[in-house]
């Protein structure tokens, strides 16, 4: 078995990306890369729920059917944009291209700013992030393993992780959301009520499902429901890539866990950076950050 590729993180333009998986060169090409209106892009910082999208669109597809879907991981089902050979291959794919990406605002396809394809923008309280990121680097062969909660959190606070930092990823493509076909979602109002929004999804991209179809997905993207599915895990993914054995992908699924790991401290401070970081963002947040 040839031996697991060496993994580190680079920057790219100012942005972090993982050596192994990413290729600078063919993200560069990516950008001048014509934009189909058919085109479909979920943008997220990551562990804002990337993995549910997948879910969500790749069953609004399938019109609720379960039955066609659980034939792959749900992560090939819509894939990664900026995974080398996808990235290569993107040009040549055929229509609709459906694609989920942590790329950042300015080095995503021009096209994208003509109001050509559709951004779906998922946003998750950054504490919430911030905590589910931490423990994902424990299992994520890719990343390395933090020393403890502490040092992540400076890291993270200063954008030393893959995607870079919070702060300019949602400013950078909020800022930029009337260039574009664009719908934020947040991941509280998806826990909130998540068929309110497979609703704005499906009328967003277009797509008709009957009642019992709109259900069906539902049913199908509960954090219950994907919890138990191998695909949603990625279970069949090498333990050269994933320490299985750390935790499953499907942690916790809940709003507000920041509140059992930051200390008094680190609250205090994140609220400021947020405060100052966000003030020009014209953004209401629906979550608590308090
Ligand atoms: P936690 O680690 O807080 O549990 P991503 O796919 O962007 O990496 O995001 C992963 C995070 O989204 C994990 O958060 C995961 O549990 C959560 N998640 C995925 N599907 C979910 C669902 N159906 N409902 C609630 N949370 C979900």
């Amino acid at each position: 078995m040839a031996d697991a590729p060496d993994f580190y993180l680079y920057q790219h333009k100012g942005f972090y990306l993982i050596s192994g998986i990413h290729s600078a060169e063919e993200l560069d090409k990516l950008k001048d890369c014509e934009i189909r209106d058919t085109d479909i892009f979920t943008i997220t910082y990551p562990k804002s729920g990337t993995i549910w999208m997948q879910q969500i669109l790749s069953l609004i597809d399938a019109k609720g059917d379960l039955s066609v879907t659980d034939k792959q991981m749900t992560s090939e089902q819509v894939p990664w944009l900026e995974l080398t050979e996808s990235t290569k291959n993107f040009a040549s794919m055929p229509s609709p291209r459906v694609r989920v990406s942590h790329l950042p605002y300015y080095l995503a396809p021009l096209g994208l700013r003509q109001k050509k394809g559709k951004v779906i923008y998922v946003a998750r309280n950054p504490k919430d992030v911030l905590v589910s990121y931490y423990h994902f680097h424990k299992v994520a062969v890719m990343l390395e393993t933090p020393k403890d909660f502490n040092e992540f959190f400076d890291k993270f606070m200063e954008g030393r992780v893959c995607g870079s930092c919070w702060f300019d990823h949602i400013a950078g493509w909020y800022t930029h959301k009337d260039e574009m076909n664009f719908l934020y979602l947040t991941y509280e109002e998806m826990i909130q009520d998540l068929k309110a929004a497979v609703l704005k999804i499906c009328s967003f991209l277009g797509k008709q499902l009957d009642e019992q179809q709109i259900d069906s997905v539902v049913k199908h993207c509960t954090f219950k429901q994907m919890k138990t599915n191998p695909n949603a895990n990625y279970e069949s993914v090498s333990q050269s890539l994933l320490n299985h054995k750390e935790g499953a992908f499907m942690r916790k699924g809940t709003v507000g866990d920041w509140k059992n790991h930051l200390t008094v401290a680190q609250n205090e401070m994140f609220d400021q950076v947020f405060q100052e970081r966000m003030r020009d963002l014209p953004l209401k947040f629906v979550w608590d950050i308090s």
